[in-house]
């Protein structure tokens, strides 16, 4: 149950917000049926990051232990593959049609853009985006192909340590490899690589010129990415937090999940001015 002083607090400095910063997370996806990293349950317990979140790791993996990737991959492929956007992410797409709203998303799932929403930068990169060394985008998986890949993988989790390696890397192909000399591979950012060059610069750009960002879904603790809620702050804007997890001293927190939370802070903010589509 969210407080409603807060709530109406919120709801007043979102529906006078003109320029507004949804800077989103895994758990804005979590209702979609995408684990987060850092819940109990969450991809990171049961995969370690230090193995599993670096191209090193991964690259070690695929050589010695590709029975151990594939069910890593499988556990990440999946649920992407089922996935769809949830009453949060339309809520944004919504927001959208009322003042000038930039999706600064941490998730790779692609989920803001299947909703609608119409300015996304993807600060972690994507993993439906297939690119080549120069950071071109080769193709985009579609849902059959994730699904197809999601299906490989599992069969490879199940099969003997032994048996998986060469069938490891056909599974793969259409998602991680090389062709003609060059690799290619999800766009996705990994421990210890670059930002994005333009979804980086536009995302710190939106943080220093908006008047309220909603964080939504987000632990904050990988960084650069967390500075820009810092940033936005410094810079004067409003924060409002959804997250379930209980407030950490912030005035505008919002208890819950963003499923719930975000359709009736929108519908608050902007329901009575109409739909303006
Ligand atoms: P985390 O798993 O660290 O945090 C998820 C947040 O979502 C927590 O604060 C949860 O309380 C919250 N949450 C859970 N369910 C929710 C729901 N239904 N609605 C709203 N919030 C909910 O995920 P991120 O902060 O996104 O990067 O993690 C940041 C980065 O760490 C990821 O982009 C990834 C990871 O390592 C890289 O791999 C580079």
């Amino acid at each position: 149950m969210i407080d409603a002083s807060l709530l109406d607090r919120a709801v007043e400095v979102l529906a006078s917000a003109r320029r507004i910063v949804a800077f989103t997370g895994a758990g804005m996806s979590a209702e979609s049926g995408i684990p987060t990293f850092r819940d109990a349950g969450g991809l990171w317990q049961r995969f370690p990051p230090d193995q599993f979140a670096n191209w090193k790791g991964l690259t070690r993996l695929a050589e010695r232990d590709p029975r151990h990737l594939a069910e890593f991959l499988e556990a990440v492929v999946a649920p992407l593959a089922a996935a769809e956007p949830n009453a949060g992410h339309r809520a944004l797409t919504e927001l959208a049609r009322h003042a000038e709203v930039t999706v600064v998303t941490q998730n790779v799932d692609g989920l803001h853009q299947a909703a609608g929403s119409p300015i996304v930068w993807e600060v972690h990169g994507s993993l439906v985006d297939i690119v080549d060394d120069d950071g071109d985008t080769l193709f985009v998986l579609d849902r059959s192909r994730l699904r197809h890949l999601a299906s490989r993988l599992g069969r490879l989790a199940r099969q003997s340590r032994a048996s998986a390696s060469g069938a490891f890397a056909l599974a793969l192909r259409r998602f991680y490899g090389r062709k003609g000399g060059r690799a290619y591979r999800p766009s996705i950012v990994l421990f210890g690589d670059a930002m994005p060059e333009l979804a980086w610069s536009e995302a710190v750009d939106a943080c220093g010129r908006c008047d309220c960002l909603l964080q939504v879904g987000s632990s904050t603790t990988v960084y650069p990415a967390a500075f820009l809620p810092a940033q936005a702050r410094a810079a004067g804007a409003a924060v409002i937090t959804i997250d379930p997890r209980p407030g950490d001293g912030d005035a505008l927190w919002l208890s819950g999940k963003a499923g719930e939370v975000l359709p009736v802070l929108v519908r608050r903010a902007f329901g009575d001015r109409g739909n303006s589509a």
